[in-house]
């Protein structure tokens, strides 16, 4: 880690989360380690773990209410489901991720970061789950309308998707206008940030009800 927004981040996540902060150091080293190796994360990505990638997880973290069962659908690496389950142990998460390298990853990191009793991995594509969460989060898997194809049967009726977005945002909304309109659900844009000193993102919430 060598330049200062970078540095500013970790810090600013570290005070944010103190109870947490052991473990979230050593899942971004399983991230600069293994996650660049195996070839998950892109080698310039370790630059900005703490800055982007865990931030913009975390950035959910106000979104997602108490004690919900929550699915990660296309995961990777862990994002943004393993940051979250990290810092909140009020919740159950389950890393949807079909590419066998990227769960077995997964499963390890699991494994070390002592969080098997209420994290699963299920190697498995979306649209082949036949689970029910209360909160579907993804984030860099696929435009709304194909998102909402895959998801909407996890989270049903009173549950919600919260799919990490940049700016495309508002556009992914209206292109999704059939199916939303079609299954009643409404979608909605939230500007989220964690901690100052931490990049902000946006989020669309998908509410059933
Ligand atoms: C660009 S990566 C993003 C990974 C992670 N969410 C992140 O933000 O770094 C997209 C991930 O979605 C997964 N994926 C693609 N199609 C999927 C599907 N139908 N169901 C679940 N995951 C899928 C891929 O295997 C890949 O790991």
């Amino acid at each position: 880690m060598s330049d200062e927004p970078e540095l500013a981040a970790a810090s600013a996540l570290e005070n944010a989360y103190p109870q947490s902060a052991e473990r979230l150091k050593r899942y971004v080293d399983i991230l600069a380690s293994r996650g660049i190796s195996w070839g998950l994360m892109g080698p310039r990505e370790g630059e900005r773990l703490w800055q982007r990638h865990v931030g913009n997880s975390l950035a959910l973290d106000d979104a997602v209410p108490q004690g919900s069962d929550v699915a990660d659908v296309g995961s990777g690496a862990g994002l943004p489901g393993l940051p979250l389950a990290i810092v909140r142990p009020d919740l159950r998460v389950t890393l949807i991720e079909p590419l066998l390298r990227r769960a077995n990853f997964l499963q390890e990191a699991v494994d070390e970061l002592g969080l098997g009793d209420r994290v699963t991995v299920v190697r498995a594509r979306a649209e082949d789950v036949r689970e029910r969460y209360d909160v579907v989060v993804c984030r860099a898997v696929a435009p709304l309308e194909k998102l909402l194809k895959w998801t909407l049967p996890l989270f049903g009726d009173g549950g919600q998707l919260l799919a990490l977005k940049g700016e495309s945002a508002e556009e992914e909304i209206r292109a999704a206008g059939k199916p939303l309109s079609v299954s009643g659900a409404r979608a909605e844009v939230l500007e989220l940030r964690v901690a100052a000193g931490v990049e902000g993102t946006r989020a669309i919430r998908v509410t059933t009800r």
